[in-house]
């Protein structure tokens, strides 16, 4: 047995145990995409900060949250994540990514979700959307299209350190929408142009007209930060 089938076997196993369709996801997605940052996208700090955003949305949102756009969705783990929470009501999630090469991935990731029309994967600007006329379409499982019609219930940016102009990006979201955005003080890696050295900097880079939560998430090499609210 070669170390691929001896991983292959392990999460197929845990996958009937646990009964989660999350981990066969996954599987079918690393068989087909072995990207050491598929793996990256599901670390233990991920996964931790991703947890965090699933459980204290819960507490801070009336659901069905309806249609929601995960805004440099990466490889879609946080739209599996969301769609796999019946308690939250998540009808629509659109990943919507700069990387061409995130897209296919998220695609296969959430296959289960493509196939009732409830996911889409999209390669865009995350600074360049008209959140009341963008339009995307995608498979509806049956052959057919299924629309995922602007304005968004709720807009997630869980990269936030990654933007460059960083208000001209919220600035262009309506004001009232539902947020959930996360940032960090990880100043040492390269792509974080605009990483906030603690909760209240993070306040002030996003004023909310109602802050529903703010706190922070001490993780090994950085502290994440995440606020849910309305767009002031
Ligand atoms: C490293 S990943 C995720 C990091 C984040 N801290 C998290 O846990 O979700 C950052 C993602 O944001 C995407 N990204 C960066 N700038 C973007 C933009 N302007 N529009 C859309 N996606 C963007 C990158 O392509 C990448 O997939």
């Amino acid at each position: 047995m070669d170390k691929d089938e001896l991983y292959q076997t392990l999460l197929d196993g845990l996958a009937r145990y646990t009964g989660h369709p999350l981990i066969g996801d996954v599987l079918r997605t690393v068989s087909r995409y072995p990207d050491p940052n598929l793996a990256h996208s599901l670390n233990k700090n991920q996964v931790a900060s991703k947890k965090w955003l699933v459980t204290e949305l819960m507490r801070a949102a009336v659901p069905p949250l309806g249609t929601v756009y995960v805004l440099g969705g990466w490889y879609g783990v946080l739209s599996a994540m969301l769609l796999n929470e019946d308690q939250l009501g998540v009808r629509r999630a659109v990943s919507i990514d700069i990387d061409p090469g995130c897209a296919p991935v998220a695609m296969l990731l959430n296959r289960r979700h493509v196939e009732q029309g409830r996911f889409l994967a999209v390669t865009r600007d995350m600074a360049g959307l008209d959140y009341r006329s963008d339009r995307f379409e995608g498979p509806d499982g049956r052959g057919g299209t299924a629309e995922f019609h602007a304005p968004p219930d709720l807009v997630i940016n869980t990269s936030c350190e990654h933007l460059d102009d960083f208000p001209r990006w919220y600035n262009a979201i309506p004001a009232g929408t539902l947020l959930v955005l996360q940032s960090n003080d990880y100043f040492a890696c390269g792509e974080h142009v605009n990483c906030v050295p603690d909760l209240t900097a993070f306040r002030q880079q996003a004023p909310m007209s109602e802050l529903l939560y703010a706190d922070r998430l001490p993780l090994k090499r950085y502290t994440r930060f995440m606020l849910i609210g309305r767009r002031g």
